[in-house]
Formats: structure tokens, C-alpha cells, sequence
């Protein structure tokens, strides 16, 4: 028997650590969250994306009274990216969530379809999204989608 032991990475700042581009996208993040549809949760996700030609996409979750029809925030903004901008790679990707008394003191981190679809930006990319996941106060970085998705299914199993 052989054992497999991964290491996770994940760096923690304070907002004043954070460069102006992290801290610009956890700003739009913030925004985005406060237009969220969430009637049924009332846990409202922003996000903010960076595209590596500057642009930034913002996006939020939508939700539906048919639950499973609803969308999360990141999925919302990675495919408008996708459909917008194909062949542009995504760099960053800021999240945020509030509930109704304020936002998370704890970082939201993506869903696990949300990293399925984010492992796919960076493989069309061929290129690493940093991820700053942000609470109220200080926010978990990481440099790839990988360190969230490490043992993943992707299109190496369909060749
Ligand atoms: N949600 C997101 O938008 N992103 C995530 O990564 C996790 C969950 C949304 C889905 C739903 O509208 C609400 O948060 C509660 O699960």
C-alpha cells in the first residue's frame, strides 16, 4: 500500500496586507453581493473576476424557487467570462459573502461544482487563478484553483 499525502497552501492576510488588485476585486466582490438574488437563503455571494486583458466581471448568486435552478455567484461570473471573453484568461477571482447582519467573519470558500468549473477556466487557460477568499477582516489566499481541487476529474480521463 502506498499513502498519497497532500499539502494545502493557503496564505491569510489582513485587507491592509492585500495588494491594490486584491483589494480592488474584494471591493467589486462587496458590491456585486449586495445586488445578489437570494430571496431563500438570504445568504447573498459576490464575486469579482480579473481578466488578464484588465477587465474585471463582477457576479452574484441567483437563486430560484426551484432551488437546484439557481446558480452560485462564481459559476454566474465565470461563464459570462466565458461567453464574452473565450479566449481571455481569467488571473484572479475574489469572494465574498454577506448574510443579513454583515458580511462573513469567515471567508466563503467556493462550492465544490464552483471549483470544478474554476479547474476548467484555468485548464482552457493554461493558466493559474488566484483566489482571494474574503471575510471581514482578512482574507485566505490561494495561487491556483489546484490547491482547492487537488484530486480532480478533468479532461485527461476523456482522451
Ligand atoms: N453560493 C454561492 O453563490 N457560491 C458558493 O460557492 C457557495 C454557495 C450560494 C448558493 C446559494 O444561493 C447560497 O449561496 C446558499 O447556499
Amino acid at each position: 500500500m502506498k499513502e498519497k499525502k497532500l499539502t494545502l497552501h493557503i496564505r491569510q492576510y489582513t485587507f491592509d496586507e492585500l495588494d491594490e488588485t486584491a483589494k480592488m476585486l474584494v471591493e467589486r466582490a462587496r458590491e456585486a453581493a449586495g445586488d445578489a438574488y437570494a430571496p431563500y437563503s438570504d445568504f447573498r455571494v459576490g464575486t469579482a473576476l480579473l481578466l488578464e486583458n484588465g477587465t474585471v466581471i463582477t457576479g452574484n448568486n441567483q437563486e430560484n424557487a426551484a432551488y437546484p435552478s439557481g446558480l452560485c455567484a462564481e459559476r454566474v461570473a465565470v461563464f459570462y467570462a466565458g461567453a464574452r471573453y473565450p479566449d481571455v484568461a481569467i488571473v484572479a477571482l475574489a469572494l465574498t459573502a454577506r448574510r443579513p447582519e454583515g458580511f462573513t467573519v469567515e471567508p466563503a470558500y467556493p462550492c465544490g461544482a464552483c471549483r470544478q468549473v474554476l479547474l476548467e477556466a484555468e485548464n482552457r487557460s493554461g493558466k493559474p487563478i488566484r483566489l482571494i477568499m474574503a471575510g471581514r477582516n482578512h482574507a485566505d489566499v490561494v495561487d491556483s484553483v489546484k490547491e482547492l481541487l487537488p484530486v480532480s476529474f478533468d479532461k485527461r480521463f476523456l482522451e
